[in-house]
């Protein structure tokens, strides 16, 4: 089970008075890293894949290989698109199975960020996904000096939280209020007054980016104020590095050397951020993420038998590009016997994603015009695995 709702995540920690840690993994032995240090502290965590570092790994492969793990896991996790460039990406992070999704519109102006990020709460919401959205500007970039990347640092305004908040629905809102992304000399300077006028303004869980770097007594002021979740990615990529560089017995130990760093600091960060020992009473409270498999089981009409190859290369083109869906795949069955030789098999990643796709254009044009009309012997259920 262990993959949770996000929502449900961070609501219960902004409630309880706790952040939940989002550590960006580039590799798949950060991801174990991650959840390995998550399971040592019993703590619930968020796996994010950062779009800026997708040249450095298959997206795809790496969110399967995080879904995989995740599911083993004995602690809640979560599965994130973090710094998405687009509504395309959002899209394809939830069809690769992220749980949660932020399209990063903060370079924009308020009017132009609240557009764009109201269009991806709307296809995200449907879907049953929530969204964080970033008002303000955090410079720097994750893994890189931030004085390489000085940028043009601005705070968010509360008066402007709450209308974006209220604009665009999104679950959760990221904050500008004086960190940096990557790597600093010193500790960055917080107005936490602004910060504590923006948690009084909303309830939603709000999110600091830029993790890297603060004092334990930073981050408890962050939380007390409203913070419940906090994203780190520098940190762990410099004591990994630091543990490879060290390593002198061969590249399998090597791995397993950053694997053990990156995991203590996942253990030390969940502690101060005190999500640390929570593991069990979040999963008593959190819904459990239930991907969902539509299933319509069918015979191709005799006339239509000569260009089924054709109608279901078509439905599967089409289908794979409706919001929510995984996977859209036809097979056949193996028993020449069987009552129905042909199957539909469409993964959806909710409840909520079944019912969308129910009522989507796409999927309603296809079927009306191919499948209906030549494939009216059929059965059809959807079904969630326990
Ligand atoms: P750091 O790399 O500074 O910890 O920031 C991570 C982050 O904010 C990812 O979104």
């Amino acid at each position: 089970m262990p993959l949770v709702e996000l929502k449900d995540m961070l609501q219960q920690a902004r409630a309880h008075g706790y952040a939940v840690g989002a550590y960006d993994a580039v590799d798949s032995h950060f991801v174990a890293a991650i959840l390995a240090g998550a399971e040592a502290a019993r703590a619930p965590v968020i796996v994010s894949f950062a779009e800026s570092h997708f040249s450095h790994y298959d997206f795809p492969a790496l969110v399967a290989c995080a879904e995989s793990l995740a599911r083993r896991a004995s602690v809640p996790v979560a599965l994130f698109l973090d710094h998405g460039a687009s509504m395309e990406s959002a899209v394809a992070a939830i069809r690769h199975g992220c749980n949660g999704v932020m399209v990063d519109a903060s370079h924009l102006d308020f009017e132009a960020n609240v557009a764009a990020t109201r269009e991806v709460v709307a296809m995200a919401h449907a879907v049953g996904v929530p969204v964080e959205g970033e008002l303000g500007y955090v410079p720097g970039v994750e893994g890189e000096d931030a004085e390489r990347h000085p940028g043009e640092m601005r705070l968010t305004s509360p008066e402007e939280a709450a209308a974006y908040v209220a604009a665009t629905s999104v679950d959760f809102l990221a904050v500008s209020v004086g960190t940096v992304h990557g790597r600093l000399r010193g500790e960055p300077r917080l107005d936490l007054e602004r910060l504590a006028a923006i948690g009084a303004a909303i309830e939603q869980p709000l999110v600091i980016h830029g993790g890297t770097g603060l004092s334990d007594e930073q981050f408890r002021a962050l939380i007390e104020r409203g913070v419940a979740k906090i994203n780190y990615y520098t940190a762990l990529a410099d004591l990994a590095a630091a543990a490879l560089a060290k390593a002198k017995s061969g590249y399998a130990a090597a791995l397993d050397a950053a694997r053990q760093a990156i995991a203590a600091e996942v253990v030390r960060t969940s502690q101060v951020f005190g999500a640390a020992g929570r593991a069990e009473e979040v999963l008593a409270a959190c819904r459990p993420w239930r991907n969902v498999e539509h299933v319509i089981l069918f015979n191709w009409s005799a006339e239509a038998a000569g260009r089924a190859a054709e109608f279901e290369r078509e439905g599967e083109a089409i289908l794979a590009e409706v919001p929510g869906v995984r996977e859209a795949v036809v097979g056949q069955a193996i028993h020449a016997d069987a009552r129905y030789q042909r199957a539909w098999l469409i993964r959806l990643a909710s409840p909520a994603a079944e019912a969308a796709y129910m009522q989507d254009a796409r999927h309603l044009e296809y079927a009306n015009r191919v499948f209906r009309p030549h494939a009216a012997d059929r059965i059809k259920g959807d079904y969630a695995r326990e």
